[in-house]
């Protein structure tokens, strides 16, 4: 399963890029707007950091918005994957700039019916929400299991991409359930290295060799 960053902050990503486990970056207009300075020339220094698939999402809500920022967006960096928010404009715009070789992620996903409609207009990546609907009492990665299924029925090349990810379980049934992708806050990547007995044996190991070598 690949792993992003679901961050606008250099920082951030300066300092987990070098540990060999980024696949890619995924921005959002709230999380590009808590960093300072001009977003595009953000999104290209991210794309040299990362040099994977980097996501940056439109603001306009029309088609032909979509479609201009979309297309700017594109031009910014070959690592550049347009988000679109589902709905009517993005899935038909999703459409075009597909025909057009630009890859697309879309995002807002809380339905099966809204990632099998994305998968048939040709959608890069699919971006199912399941922290927030988690939030509502309603199972995110039950929402997950439902579009991998959906799409190895009908052979879908859409990726499904978990996001908001708000815990290491949510890391984890994902990769259980077989999802291409999975972005999280650096906050929740800390935590996949995370586990007691890793670092309670670590110190044992390192107290026997420090006593043998004091015999
Ligand atoms: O990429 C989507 C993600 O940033 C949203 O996360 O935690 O605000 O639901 P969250």
């Amino acid at each position: 399963m690949k792993l992003f960053i679901d961050s606008g902050n250099l920082d951030e990503i300066r300092s987990l890029v070098p540990l060999g486990i980024i696949d890619g970056v995924t921005t959002n207009p709230s999380l590009l707007a808590k960093e300072s300075g001009d977003p595009r020339k953000r999104l290209k220094e991210i794309c040299d950091l990362v040099k994977g698939p980097v996501s940056a999402e439109v603001v306009a809500t029309d088609v032909d918005g979509m479609l201009k920022e979309g297309r700017e967006l594109a031009k910014i960096d070959d690592h550049i994957v347009v988000k679109v928010p589902f709905g009517k404009a993005g899935v038909q715009a999703c459409g075009t700039l597909a025909r057009e070789g630009i890859r697309v992620n879309v995002t807002l996903c809380f339905s099966p019916t809204q990632a099998l409609l994305a998968a048939k207009v040709g959608a890069t990546y699919i971006s199912p929400f399941v922290g927030r609907l988690d939030d509502i009492a309603t199972s995110g990665m039950g929402l997950v299991e439902e579009i991998v299924q959906i799409y190895d029925n009908y052979e879908f090349g859409t990726e499904v991409l978990v996001a908001s990810v708000r815990h290491p379980l949510h890391v984890v049934e994902a990769a259980r359930l077989g999802a291409d992708v999975c972005t999280c806050p650096t906050k929740v990547i800390d935590t996949l290295f995370n586990h007691p007995l890793t670092g309670i044996g670590l110190e044992k190991f390192l107290a026997d060799w420090k006593k043998s070598q004091s015999r």
